[in-house]
C-alpha cells in the first residue's frame, strides 16, 4: 500500500522526471559492507565487476536518451511539430482540488495567450455535468474573460471546449449562451469506436461498479456514500469527514480488479481513479477525451497536441491514460500551470 510520504516523495519534480528511475540500478549494485573485510584479490575483482555494470548504465542510458529524445516533453513538441491542440485537466492543474477557476487567476491569461495565438484549448475533465451552467459555475473566471476580451476573434474563441467526464459531455464556447457553454450532441463528435458503447453495457458496468463500491463502503467502514451517475459511480465522503489515502487507493484497487474481471468490463472501456477525496469509476477515460476534442477540431494529430494534468501515477490516476494520445506534461499545481504555459511561449518564441 502506498504511504502519504510515498507519493509525496514521488510527486518531487526529480521524481516524475523517469530519468529519476535511473537511481535504483545504482543502489542495487552498490556493494554491501559485508565484504569490507575480504582479501584485496576479492576485492578489487569486486571493484571491477561494478566498474563495469555501471559502464553498462551509462551506455544504455545513453541509448535511452537517444531513442526517446522526442518524446521529451514540450522540446520535441515545440521544435519538431507545430502545437495546436493544448488539453488541461481541471482540479489541481487549473485550479486548487475542489475549487472553481475564479476571475483574477494568472492561469486565465495564459490559456487567452493560447487561443490568440490560434491554439485550440479543451478542458478535459472527469467532472461529468449535463448542464452547461454547472461548467460556468467552474469555470467562471475564464469564460468571462474569454466572453469580454477585446483582442480575441469570434473563431479564436471557438477554440476552447470543455470535455467533462473524461470523455462524456462535449460543450463548446458560445458568445451568446448565458453560461457561455453549449452542449454537443454526441453524434457531431463521436469516435467511431464510442458507437460501440452500447447503453446496456453502460448500465452493466456501471452496476457492477457500484456493487463493488458499495462492498468497500462496507468492509472498510467507509463514512461515503454512493453517487450513481448517467456515465460514472462514486463514493464521495459524508459531511464533516475525510477519507483516508489508504482507503481511497484500496477502494481503486479493489474496483478495478472487479469491473476488469467482469464480462462488460472487457468489452467497455473505463477508468476507476482517487479523486483526492473521493473515487469514481467513470466511462471511458482521458485517452477518448483528448482524441474527441483531436477530432473536433478536424483532425489534429497526436504529435500536435499536449495534455496537462497532475494525475500520472499509474495506479488509480486518470490524467495517465491521455499519455495514449498526445504528449503529456504533469503538473503538481496551478502555479506549475503557469509556469509551464510560460515555459513553452518562451521556448515558441525561440524558434
Ligand atoms: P479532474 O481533476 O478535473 O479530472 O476532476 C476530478 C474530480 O471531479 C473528482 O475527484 C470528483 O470530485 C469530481 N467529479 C464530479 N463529477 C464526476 C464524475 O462524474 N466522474 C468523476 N469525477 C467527478
Ligand atoms: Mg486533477
Amino acid at each position: 500500500m502506498t504511504t502519504r510520504y510515498r507519493v509525496e516523495y514521488a510527486l518531487k519534480s526529480h521524481r516524475r522526471d523517469q530519468l529519476g528511475l535511473l537511481a535504483v540500478p545504482f543502489v542495487l549494485h552498490s556493494q554491501p559492507t559485508a565484504i569490507f573485510n575480504e582479501e584485496s584479490a576479492k576485492l578489487a575483482e569486486v571493484a571491477r565487476a561494478t566498474h563495469q555494470r555501471y559502464a553498462e548504465i551509462m551506455r544504455d542510458v545513453e541509448q535511452l536518451v537517444n531513442d526517446h529524445s522526442k518524446l521529451i516533453p514540450l522540446m520535441g513538441l515545440i521544435r519538431r511539430s507545430k502545437l495546436r491542440l493544448v488539453t488541461f485537466d481541471g482540479d489541481v492543474t487549473l485550479y486548487e482540488d475542489g475549487c472553481c477557476l475564479l476571475d483574477g487567476s494568472p492561469v486565465i491569461p495564459r490559456l487567452i495567450r493560447l487561443l490568440q495565438q490560434g491554439k485550440k484549448v479543451g478542458i478535459v475533465t472527469a467532472a461529468g455535468y449535463t448542464d452547461a451552467s454547472k461548467y460556468y459555475g467552474r469555470l467562471k473566471g475564464l469564460l468571462d474573460a474569454v466572453s469580454s476580451h477585446p483582442g480575441l476573434t469570434d473563431e479564436q474563441k471557438n477554440g476552447l471546449v470543455v470535455l467533462g467526464g473524461e470523455s462524456n459531455f462535449l460543450f463548446r464556447y458560445n458568445q451568446s449562451s448565458p453560461d457561455l457553454l453549449t452542449y454537443v450532441e454526441r453524434s457531431e463528435w463521436m469516435l467511431d469506436e464510442m458507437r460501440l458503447w452500447r447503453d446496456e453495457d453502460i448500465t452493466e458496468l456501471l452496476d457492477v461498479a457500484e456493487a463493488s463500491l458499495r462492498e468497500c463502503v462496507s468492509n472498510l467502514n467507509l463514512p461515503a456514500a454512493v453517487l450513481r451517475k448517467e456515465r460514472a459511480v462514486g463514493i464521495y465522503p459524508l459531511d464533516g469527514h475525510k477519507m483516508h489515502r489508504e482507503q481511497l487507493e484500496e477502494t481503486v484497487l479493489v474496483v478495478q480488479s472487479m469491473v476488469e474481471k467482469s464480462e462488460v468490463g472487457r468489452r467497455l472501456p473505463f477508468c476507476a481513479f482517487n479523486g483526492g477525496n473521493d473515487v469514481f469509476v467513470d466511462i471511458g477515460d482521458k485517452s477518448w477525451g483528448v482524441r474527441a476534442c483531436q477530432r473536433y477540431f478536424g483532425g489534429i494529430d497526436p504529435s500536435m497536441t499536449l495534455h496537462v494534468g497532475d494525475q500520472f501515477l499509474s495506479a488509480g490516476a486518470n490524467d495517465f491514460k491521455a499519455r495514449l494520445a498526445c504528449t503529456t506534461a504533469w503538473i503538481a499545481s496551478p502555479t506549475e500551470t503557469v509556469q509551464l504555459l510560460d515555459e513553452l511561449a518562451e521556448l515558441e518564441g525561440r524558434n
